[in-house]
């Protein structure tokens, strides 16, 4: 594998991510891992990632020593980011400064020298930088092949080692020869061949659910594509008389969310597939809360127990359940993050089935796939294109996105302006360029005229928004004759909306959701 030392920057699953995607298996480690703990990754090639954290500040940090003796004394291709850049040059005995001025977006690289690391790039590139410390001076094996205006040694190479810093970070899109940066430090400088195509991967993760599983399995699908794949991956492992499905209708799903899901399970050919309709009951749970945090608890809670009777109904009459299957992937289960251990969590709502059904174990076929991955699984597994390319939803469904108590009026307002901003989008071509848009509910009323009377209804904010991995977002500059024609189809179409608000805040400060 390829592993990326985890220094706690926002970046590191970025980079993981982008190496799979140039065909060569990732996984991410914490940065202060074991010899042992890392030799079990079998690493070929090791990056370090970006971090917060300043190398010359007491306790920052550091991989250990053994780690980075084992890659400096067997050669190890070793490429470092930012940070990561910084750490090497100052463990190889350069030094690292702070400077009186941050660089921070883009700036011009010149490239120095003809390296390996950029070929096929032009001597001049835009590069996205993020530093303030920078590293100021380089021992004698180092040399710098490539500066800016800023940072003088934006790039260094060892003279004998295959062994890299680059201040600015190739993972990120906004460097325009990022992806091939990398590339060729994974083909030229470690000589690696790309072999890992994820569609292959997960037919070997089948045929080794095939080997090891013999019982039945339980599922909650909840319209989402992780869910959905992970189900069918073990309907293809154990057939599909051996997986009950259970899809449970909270009444916060967004227009025919249900039925379309149930159809699609039809259609792949689940037999044992069980619905809930329990919104009537999710929705008196709800009567008269307000407050964003107690909302989510009540949902997660009513989740599990309806899911957990439900599956000991199950339990009872057909008997014989040994795993439960969760659609857990690769960033939920490596939390990233200076500090983060990689921990297998169990989702809140599978404890109580766990605990209702003593004896069950966890399958979870997704946990060593990323997002993106994820929807390529699901279409080589023939899920219908509508799911695989379907925008982030959030557990809590339409709740997070009515501010203020939930009612059945506000709820039926916001299906339909959420069918129709997704009709929109679609249409336009601007679903797929942008990663989430949506209308959101705020309990306000104001002011209008419809015709000729004045009315007194509640506003929508459309929130639409850019991201990579929604820790960090922009909000998306549309054309406004796009966003009024989304607007005009609103408050024409949705009775009790007569005011349409565009979001144009960022996240941070925002969130994405609205609660
Ligand atoms: P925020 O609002 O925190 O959202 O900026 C970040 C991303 O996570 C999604 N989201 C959720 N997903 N359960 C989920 O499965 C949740 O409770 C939840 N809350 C937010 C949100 O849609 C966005 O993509």
């Amino acid at each position: 594998s390829v592993a990326v030392l985890d220094f706690g920057g926002q970046y590191a699953h970025l980079i993981a991510r982008r190496v799979r995607e140039l065909n060569f298996y990732s996984v991410l480690v914490p940065y202060d891992v074991t010899l042992d703990e890392f030799l079990q990754a079998s690493p070929l090639a090791v990056i370090f990632s970006g971090g917060p954290a300043s190398i010359y500040v007491e306790g920052s940090p550091k991989p250990r020593r053994e780690v980075f003796e084992y890659i400096i004394n067997n050669r190890m291709p070793l490429l470092g980011i930012c940070y990561g850049h910084q750490l090497i040059a100052s463990m190889l005995g350069g030094r690292v400064a702070r400077k009186d001025k941050a660089e921070y977006g883009l700036s011009v690289l010149r490239v120095l020298t003809g390296d390996p690391i950029f070929h096929g790039t032009p001597a001049s590139q835009r590069v996205w930088m993020s530093h303030r410390d920078a590293v100021v001076w380089l021992p004698e094996e180092l040399e710098v092949i490539a500066s800016t205006d800023y940072s003088e040694v934006a790039a260094f190479r060892h003279k004998t080692l295959p062994v890299y810093g680059v201040q600015f970070h190739p993972e990120v899109r906004h460097t325009e020869y990022g992806r091939v940066i990398l590339d060729n430090f994974l083909r030229r400088v470690a000589g690696l061949k790309p072999n890992w195509f994820v569609e292959d991967v997960a037919a070997e993760v089948i045929s080794d659910l095939r080997r090891r599983l013999s019982g039945k399995a339980l599922v909650a699908v909840s319209g989402g594509v992780d869910s959905l794949t992970a189900a069918v991956m073990v309907q293809r492992a154990i057939g599909s008389d051996n997986i009950y499905v259970v899809h449970v209708n909270t009444g916060l799903l967004r227009e025919s969310e249900s039925d379309r899901t149930l159809k699609t399970l039809e259609k792949l050919g689940f037999k044992n597939v069980f619905y809930v309709d329990a919104s009537r009951l999710f929705l008196e749970r709800l009567r008269g809360v307000t407050d964003p945090e107690e909302k989510r608890r009540i949902i997660a809670k009513t989740f599990a127990e309806v899911f957990a009777e439900k599956a000991l109904e199950l339990n009872r009459k057909v008997g014989g359940f040994k795993y439960l299957v969760q659609g857990t992937i690769y960033p939920d289960r490596v939390e990233s993050g200076a500090t983060g251990k990689a921990t297998a969590r169990i989702k809140s709502h599978h404890n109580v089935v766990m605990e209702a059904i003593p004896g069950l174990e966890i399958v979870e076929p997704l946990s060593e796939f990323y997002k993106d991955e994820v929807r390529k699984i699901a279409r080589s597994l023939g899920i219908p294109d509508e799911i695989v390319t379907q925008h982030p939803f959030p557990g809590p469904g339409l709740a997070v996105r009515i501010v203020g108590e939930v009612t059945e009026e506000k709820l039926r307002i916001l299906r339909k302006a959420t069918r129709i901003v997704e009709e929109e989008f679609r249409k336009s071509g601007f679903y797929e360029r942008v990663w989430q848009a949506f209308p959101a509910l705020l309990s306000i009323r104001t002011v209008g005229v419809k015709g000729d009377e004045r009315s007194y209804e509640y506003a929508l904010a459309l929130r639409v928004v850019e991201s990579e991995d929604a820790m960090t977002a922009s909000f998306a500059k549309l054309p406004w004759e796009f966003l009024e024609h989304v607007a005009e189809r609103l408050v024409n179409e949705v009775e009790g909306v007569n005011r349409v608000l565009y979001d144009i805040t960022h996240k941070p400060p925002a969130t994405i959701e609205f609660e």
